[in-house]
């Protein structure tokens, strides 16, 4: 279990973070489905506060586990059994801090989205003034995650998966 279990030499909670960004888009897709045609509101609230719940955990476990149990991504990367050369290592750092991008920002605008919906629409929710900031809100939180979830998994591709 040390090195992951999706059969790749990476971490437990490595794999545990993108196990969770593949199946929170699936969720997203439904929640916003049950939202925009179907206008289950309350259904929608819910599903978005366990994503929230979900990605808070994963996130902060994981981020626990590679600052202070790996200390540091170049150690994981470095557990491969054929090393990256110098130049795949340069281009591996540039996919990670592009996905950095998207997964430092996503937290911060589900956050502000979480938030501000909780207390500007009624319980049970409804359509309100709101709406409009919302729906702007909440289609930027989606575009960020799905952007999120896909530099990730490029990222895991090229670090631990590829054999060049
Ligand atoms: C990060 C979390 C959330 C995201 C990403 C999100 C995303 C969205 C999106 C994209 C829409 C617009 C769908 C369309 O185009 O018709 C929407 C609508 C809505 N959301 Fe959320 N949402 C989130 C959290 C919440 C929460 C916590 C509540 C309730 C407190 C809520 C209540 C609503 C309601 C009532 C609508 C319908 C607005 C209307 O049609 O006037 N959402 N949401």
């Amino acid at each position: 279990m040390k090195d992951g279990f999706l059969g790749f030499r990476t971490s437990f909670m490595l794999d545990f973070v993108v196990v969770a960004l593949v199946l929170i888009v699936p969720i997203l897709l439904y929640s916003l489905y049950m939202v925009k045609y179907q206008r289950r509101f309350t259904l929608h609230r819910n599903l978005q506060l366990l994503l929230g719940v979900i990605l808070l955990v994963a996130v902060g476990l994981f981020e626990i586990d590679l600052q202070f149990v790996q200390k540091g991504w170049q150690n994981v990367v470095a557990k491969r059994t054929i090393p990256l050369t110098e130049e795949q290592f340069g281009f591996v750092r540039t996919v990670l801090r592009i996905h950095l991008v998207f997964a430092i920002s996503t937290p911060l605008i589900w956050a502000m989205t979480i938030i501000l919906a909780l207390r500007r629409m009624p319980s049970p929710p409804q359509p309100c003034p709101h709406s409009e900031l919302h729906k702007k809100l909440g289609w930027l939180s989606t575009i960020d995650i799905v952007l999120t979830s896909v530099t990730g998994l490029v990222f895991y591709y090229f670090a631990f998966v590829a054999k060049y």
